[in-house]
């Protein structure tokens, strides 16, 4: 790579001073202009598998805060779209999916998910020739768990009490379940690092939920299985773990699965945080109602973090999605004081 990609540097080890900063959900309902492009789509599916639509909303945060990464505009949920499993996004109410049980889970069939995906491979490849040279695209999918739980329950849960009480019910099925969805995973990061993609992140967004043993099974074995099996295909290959909430088991979660970097959530104190750092790269970890509750909140978060991460490799982030309710504004205070530009 002859242009310095700062998150390339951070994932490689490197510290780099200001850190690269990106925002999960960067392109989202937050923004104006992406509200406009979402109303000319026919639905969010549509959003995400129309590539012209899909690379002007990945593009516009970058454009408004000349963000160190964008990252691929789509959904956790085509995976189970790919696997005919009835996805749609009922306005207000969030995903609906037809709910999965062991005899659908005995049913599936991936064989035309790369097909149904060649959109979001499309949008990747022009996103690299689009972007500019500096800034890292990033790729993504949601962990076979997390996964998992919106396929069982149908919908989103508070707790993800339908897909916990499956898997100790049900132990094979789920398994079975994870492993195809690791594979799936697997090969959708693949493609999308062969389209263009510098690096990618696995959201494992209810790993919160898990005791110690399914946190094993069902969170890091999979996750393990995905990154042995884009490492086969990518030796290079740079993957960032995201398993919110995992707490005390996050250094586990490293050493185990063997991804580069941590995405840490918002509740992971800063000393845990310095410590996991001396393993490797860690990414996080702003509370989000910081952001919603304005610049002094941001500040303290902000000035917090660095002290605690600034002196060594840390990509700045929030600790989870960006929510609609942020002022845009105070997004650009917040990328400008990471930057000490504010
Ligand atoms: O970060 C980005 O800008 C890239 C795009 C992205 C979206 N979803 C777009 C989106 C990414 C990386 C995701 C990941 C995702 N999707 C996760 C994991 C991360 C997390 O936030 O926990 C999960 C669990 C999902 C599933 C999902 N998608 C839910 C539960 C919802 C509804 C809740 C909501 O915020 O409305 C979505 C919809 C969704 N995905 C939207 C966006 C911009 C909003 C849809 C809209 O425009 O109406």
């Amino acid at each position: 790579m002859s242009v310095e990609r700062k998150i390339m540097k951070v994932l490689n080890g490197d510290t780099v001073t200001p850190p690269p900063v990106w925002i999960m959900r960067q392109a989202g309902r937050y923004l104006p202009e992406y509200r406009a492009t979402r109303s000319k789509a026919n639905g969010f599916l549509d959003l995400c598998y129309t590539p012209d639509l899909a690379v002007e909303v990945t593009l516009q945060p970058i454009h408004r805060y000349e963000l160190d990464a964008a990252i691929l505009f789509s959904d956790i949920l085509v995976v189970p779209d790919a696997l005919k499993r009835g996805v749609r996004f009922v306005e207000g109410e969030g995903p609906r999916l037809d709910p999965i049980d062991a005899d659908g889970i005995a049913k599936l069939d991936a064989s035309g998910m790369h097909d149904h995906l060649v959109p979001v491979y499309e949008t990747v490849r022009r996103l690299r020739a689009e972007l500019p040279a500096e800034t890292t695209l990033l790729g993504f999918c949601g962990a076979p768990w997390t996964v998992a739980t919106y396929m069982i329950a149908g919908k989103g849960t508070p707790d993800q009490a339908p897909a916990r009480l499956f898997g100790y019910r049900e132990r094979a099925a789920m398994e079975r379940l994870l492993d195809i969805l690791a594979d799936m995973s697997a090969e959708y990061l693949i493609r999308q690092l062969d389209e263009g993609a510098d690096a990618v992140q696995v959201f494992d967004s209810w790993a919160s939920v898990l005791e110690e043993e399914t946190f094993e099974a069902f969170c890091v074995r999979p996750m393990k299985r995905i990154v042995d099996k884009v490492r086969s295909a990518k030796p290079d290959a740079k993957i960032i773990g995201f398993p919110k909430g995992a707490g005390t088991l996050y250094r586990d979660y490293r050493q185990k699965t063997g991804v580069d970097a941590l995405g840490l959530d918002w509740t992971v104190p800063l000393s845990l945080a310095a410590e996991l750092q001396k393993e490797g790269p860690v990414q996080g970890n702003l509370d989000p109602m910081r952001v919603i509750a304005g610049r002094d909140a941001i500040r303290e978060g902000v000035d917090r973090i660095l002290d605690a991460l600034g002196n060594g490799p840390l990509i700045f982030n929030l600790g989870h999605g960006i929510t609609p309710q942020a002022d845009p504004e105070d997004v650009g205070y917040l990328v400008n004081r990471v930057r000490g530009q504010a």
